[in-house]
């Protein structure tokens, strides 16, 4: 068990302003998925900041110079249904990811997760695997997709959130002390059925409309 978990907060201000504007539960579904997509974009920015680049060549209009490219085939894994809205803006960081969806919802008694969608190949095609789920709550979620794309043969695997409970950090980090995981924000704790304070509510109710009014 590790001492301390691999845990990165963002403290930019731009996430911090954005965040706030998310927790609002006056921000209607279309505002809350552009909100998502640009706080994903900017936590996604500081996962990344150490994949693997390769120089290149490159002719300017005025002469040869030396460049980079990434060098790291990365597979995103979003959680469905919540994670979907997290991956538009890690295309646009990086156009060539592949996209890998898993299904796992929190059975909302037991809040053990179940899987119901995996279309994973027999083995990995990825070097870096991030997975994309805006939200750690108990870490059961994020728990079994690890286990999953362990049992993959992925290697290098970043867990990005947007908001975690300490409860979620601390079984994840007990579990797979060697995958990172990056939040836009820790918050204070779990309520007693299971969702993070103070949180925002349903990520994916909040997202597709599906709340009840
Ligand atoms: C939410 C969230 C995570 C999970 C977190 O999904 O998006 O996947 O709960 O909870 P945990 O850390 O306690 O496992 P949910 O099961 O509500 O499914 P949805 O995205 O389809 O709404
Ligand atoms: N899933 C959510 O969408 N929100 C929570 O607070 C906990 C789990």
């Amino acid at each position: 068990m590790p001492d301390q978990p691999d845990l990165h907060v963002s403290t930019h201000p731009a996430v911090l302003h954005k965040l706030a504007l998310l927790r609002d539960e006056s921000t209607d579904p279309k505002k809350f998925r552009e909100l998502v997509r640009e706080i994903s974009w900017l936590v996604g920015y500081e996962a990344l900041a150490d994949a693997k680049l390769e120089d290149i060549e490159v002719r300017t209009p005025l002469e040869m110079t030396e460049g980079h490219q990434l060098a790291d085939r990365i597979g995103l894994v979003p959680i469905l249904r919540a994670g979907l809205g997290m991956v538009d803006a890690f295309h646009e960081l990086f156009p060539t990811a592949q996209v890998w969806h898993l299904g796992l919802f929190r059975d909302e008694r037991t809040l053990r997760p179940v899987e119901y969608y995996n279309k994973l190949p027999d083995r990995t095609t990825v070097d870096l695997s991030l997975i994309l789920d805006p939200m750690l709550a108990t870490g059961g979620s994020a728990t079994a997709a690890i286990e999953v794309l362990k049992d993959w043969g992925a290697s290098r695997i970043k867990l990005v959130n947007l908001i975690a409970a300490p409860e979620g950090v601390k079984a994840v980090s007990d579990a797979h002390p060697d995958v990172p995981i990056y939040t836009a924000s820790l918050d204070r704790s779990l309520n007693d059925v299971g969702y993070i304070q103070p949180g925002l509510g349903d990520a994916g109710d909040r997202q597709f409309g599906t709340g009840s009014p």
